[in-house]
């Protein structure tokens, strides 16, 4: 059934929804064991979703609603390769770059597709790391910076950043995403051109962040070289356009292929990923991969009511098509996930930001909250005050690991004494009786207990999830970020969007190259409005 509204178990929420449920801290007081009913051990991850506001009405009704949508045949069209994505015609098969293997009539051809591109990652990774690889001057690399934006650069970015630890430190590695000119200036006042590879990522070699990115760094290279040749050793491109990478100079050999059925912020298990194998190693970059094929297990063959990316799914519909909780905080407390927020706001809302369905009907439910975040150490000294008592409630994921990756004494129970204490009062919160007996206790007056008490009160009865990994290594991360990749289909399945094409970009981008134009030939065209006009005049005028 395409309207989701119609089916049965949509309308049982949308009752549950607006009736009175309990508060969260009488559900967990009246049923000792929520815990154990409301979490799943999922691969590397403790998943826990008790602090949610659902009970077993709503459980029951959620994934009857899972089933009504078929997810479980979806689930299965992606893995083997039905064209899912309908608006491009394209297949979804980022899963088969783990090795799930697609078992479609073409799986054969993309196994092997797949396996020549990790044999060609893992070459070069041995090549640069062991030194074998030289720049234009005989010398050894040193620093890798990587050119790319969007699921051409958060893929990587956040993983070489969460397994620091891990590396070896053999290469420094860079990125540049911004076209702010600052952000390539500084990269480039910080290496040495006969020791520095850059890696041009982009899918469709178009994108023209990433092309004014590269051009600069080319002609840099070729000022300091005093050679064109240098080019080739010194650059190498990701890309699905060998014709545009040719074009653009970088010789087919120095060439990483990827393929349209990888979406772009699903695309860091492709050579996309390079900067991960050239950082860590080919070994690491094959255990995070690792890691999501053992998500890639449990979400193939979990019943759906233990299936912890179906759940973490349904809880989110829950919370923002239901409960109208239309914005979603990420807060990692491990300091080496300190890009898994941005990562995440492409990945869930690119995907599914959308407003119709996958016939372009306009959906009349909310789909994707707004996602944003920060390490929840440093947020608890920045907006916790907001998640706590303001008027919006935030429905917030809170990520930990049992075991730090590294081990400072006493840090780790310090820092998980706090997720566990901002998870327990968001969701208990504390009464207004609770804060005069506390007050009273302390020797206030009536008179300052009227005064402070309600700014004391904090409602509590708000969402959060729990995800806890052993420990953060490549393994467990490819299992949270393919945890959190299911999730995003699910979620989408269940609106009936397309999760995988992104119209939403293009505006902004075609509309950016014509002003481009107008900036350059110092003429503003007579299309725009006043305000758009009036700002554009004013850039022009004082630059
Ligand atoms: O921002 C839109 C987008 O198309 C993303 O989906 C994509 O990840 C990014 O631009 C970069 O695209 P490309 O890899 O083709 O340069």
């Amino acid at each position: 059934m395409d309207d989701r509204t119609s089916l049965d178990n949509w309308q049982k929420l949308i009752t549950y929804a607006k009736s009175n449920l309990p508060h969260l801290a009488t559900m967990f007081a009246e049923d000792p064991v929520r815990f154990d009913k409301y979490s799943v051990q999922a691969p590397h991850l403790l998943f826990d979703y008790s602090k949610n506001l659902i009970n077993s009405d709503i459980f029951n009704a959620l994934t009857g609603l899972a089933s009504e949508c078929r997810v479980e045949e979806w689930r299965d069209k992606m893995f083997t390769g039905d064209h899912i994505n309908n608006t491009e015609d394209r297949a979804v098969l980022h899963t088969a770059l783990r090795a799930s293997a697609p078992i479609n009539a073409n799986s054969d051809e993309i196994n092997s597709q797949v396996q020549q591109s990790l044999d060609k990652i893992e070459r070069f990774t041995q090549q640069v790391r062991s030194g074998q690889w030289l720049g234009y001057s005989n010398e050894k690399i040193t620093d890798v910076v990587s050119i790319g934006i969007g699921g051409s650069n958060l893929g990587p970015l956040m993983v070489t950043e969460a397994l620091n630890s891990y590396a070896d430190q053999q290469l420094q590695m860079h990125y540049v995403s911004n076209v702010d000119g600052v952000q390539i200036a500084d990269v480039l006042a910080s290496v040495n051109p006969e020791t520095t590879l850059f890696i041009i990522a982009s899918k469709t070699f178009t994108t023209s962040e990433t092309m004014t990115n590269a051009t600069t760094a080319v002609n840099w290279l070729i000022d300091a070289a005093n050679d064109k040749e240098a080019i080739a050793k010194h650059f190498v491109a990701v890309s699905t356009n060998t014709e545009k990478v040719t074009a653009f100079g970088i010789d087919p050999d120095n060439m990483f292929t990827m393929w349209d059925w990888v979406g772009g912020r699903f695309s860091l298990w492709s050579a996309i990923g390079l900067p991960i194998s050239l950082y860590l190693g080919f070994d690491a970059f094959k255990q995070l991969l690792a890691g999501a094929k053992a998500m890639d297990e449990h979400f193939l063959q979990a019943p759906l009511a233990v299936n912890a990316p179906v759940i973490m799914a349904l809880v989110a519909v829950w919370n923002c098509s239901f409960l109208k909780l239309t914005s979603q905080a990420i807060l990692p407390y491990d300091q080496c996930l300190h890009r898994l927020p941005a990562y995440l706001q492409q990945a869930e809302m690119e995907s599914n930001g959308k407003s119709v369905d996958r016939d372009g009907k306009k959906l009349t439910y909310n789909t994707v909250a707004g996602l944003w975040g920060e390490v929840g150490i440093n947020g608890q000294h920045a907006f916790y005050q907001y998640l706590h008592q303001g008027n919006t409630i935030v429905p917030a994921d809170f990520i930990g690991s049992v075991k730090p990756v590294v081990e400072v004494d006493g840090h780790h129970n310090t820092l998980m004494s706090n997720f566990f204490a901002q998870t327990e009062a968001l969701m208990k919160g504390v009464s207004l009786s609770q804060v005069e007996e506390q007050l009273a206790s302390q020797g206030l007056s009536d008179q300052r207990i009227e005064q402070l008490a309600q700014h004391k009160v904090h409602d509590g009865n708000r969402p959060t999830n729990s995800i806890l990994l052993n420990q953060i290594t490549p393994e467990s991360l490819g299992a949270l970020i393919a945890l959190y990749e299911h999730k995003i289909f699910v979620q989408g399945v269940i609106l009936n969007i397309n999760s995988f094409d992104q119209w939403g970009v293009e505006l902004g981008k075609v509309l950016a190259k014509g002003i481009e134009q107008e900036l350059d030939q110092n003429q503003l065209s007579d299309d725009h409005d006043s305000s758009t006009t009036g700002l554009m005049s004013y850039y022009l005028a004082n630059r």
